[in-house]
């Protein structure tokens, strides 16, 4: 009924017109009650719950009538008042827009992420389109969903042996839902060719230097409508490594990035200092920061074509927004460092040894 508004409004000076309508309760069989309701003499056949659309569908007496409810008797009933909210009806569409991928997400607006400390870019890998098109439909057919299963084994058992009970559970989810994201990529052609871009390459060793190591790297795939990681944080990565030397990570698009399925961050000027913690991640050790509506309005979202891509740093305060695309999003993460920084022993990476880019 919502929706009938908005048609409504949107073919005002059309000759569509749009009314709803309330067909009765119909022996159906789209629930097992509907099922039943035949055997139980309840509700009306099908063809006698088809009259009142093919009343609206058919009857010259509706000419120029739009925006209005009739019954299975093709009676007239008054829409109820909350479904003539216009407001709500606007919003009810954008997001059936949203949620069913016609929404153009795409906006021409790109941000340029120099001006904010703790993130840069938008900067483009040396892969056009095509190329990362070809990367993307390859990743979905035959990457993400191999699991190699005896490793996975071992790696399960090693988990249960070390009471390491939040990773083998997050294994387990993994295995479930037959998505593997993290590092176990790398063995990939496909994977190792964007790692080895030459625009990246350059962008990594402007900031590192010249030796590059490359020690983890994360897939990720956000399917429409599911939450990643909605509070407030810091990566804790760095727990991982030792030793002196700078740190930093890229995020690459392989698909669009945009306000609706990727991620927001707080650029560093507008943070204040004492952020206080609000509590650690059981799983990954990240650390959920105290952020105020306030700060929170200052959040800036990544944006990005598939093929762009933004350096950040450790510190920067993020969040993964839900994906509301109506899209699938997929994205690579690459953690790089210097030779001098030391990967911790209790570290374990999932398939991958740190590698030299
Ligand atoms: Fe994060």
């Amino acid at each position: 009924m919502l929706l009938t508004t908005e048609l409504v409004r949107q073919l005002e000076n059309t000759n569509v017109t749009v009314n709803a309508v309330h067909p009765g309760f119909v022996q159906s069989n789209i629930t097992i009650w509907h099922s039943l309701s035949k055997y139980l003499g309840l509700g009306i056949s099908p063809e006698k719950g088809a009259n009142s659309a093919l009343f609206c569908a058919q009857s010259s007496q509706l000419k120029g009538i739009s925006g209005k409810f009739f019954d299975s008797q093709t009676q007239e009933i008054p829409l109820p008042k909350i479904a003539t909210d216009i407001h709500l009806a606007k919003q009810l569409w954008e997001r059936s827009l949203l949620w069913s991928g016609c929404q153009k997400t795409t906006t021409n607006d790109t941000i340029n992420y120099d001006n904010y400390s703790g993130i840069s870019g938008p900067y483009s890998l040396k892969l056009d389109s095509q190329e990362i098109a070809q990367i993307t439909k390859t990743i979905f057919a035959e990457i993400l969903p191999k699991p190699p299963g005896k490793l996975l084994f071992l790696r399960l058992l090693k988990f249960l042996w070390k009471l390491k009970f939040g990773s083998a559970f997050l294994l387990l989810v993994q295995i479930w839902k037959q998505e593997f994201h993290m590092e176990r990529h790398l063995d990939s052609p496909e994977i190792w060719k964007i790692c080895q871009d030459e625009k990246l390459l350059a962008k990594l060793q402007e900031y590192l230097g010249e030796k590059l190591v490359l020690w983890r790297s994360e897939l990720w795939v956000n399917y429409p409508a599911k939450q990643l990681i909605p509070l407030w944080h810091t990566d804790s990565y760095p727990k991982l490594l030792s030793g002196v030397g700078k740190t930093i990570n890229i995020y690459i698009a392989l698909t669009e990035v945009n306000k609706f399925n990727g991620f927001e961050f707080i650029p560093n000027i507008h943070k204040s200092n004492n952020l206080s913690i609000k509590m650690t991640d059981p799983f990954s050790g990240n650390d959920f920061l105290e952020v105020t509506e306030k700060l929170a309005e200052n959040s800036v979202p990544v944006i990005l074509k598939p093929g762009q891509f933004v350096m950040f740093t450790d510190e920067l305060i993020h969040r993964s927004v839900c994906n509301t695309s109506g899209k699938i999003r997929l994205s690579l993460t690459l953690r790089v460092t210097q030779p001098t920084v030391e990967v911790l022993p209790n570290y374990n990476p999932n398939y991958q040894q740190s590698v030299l880019l």
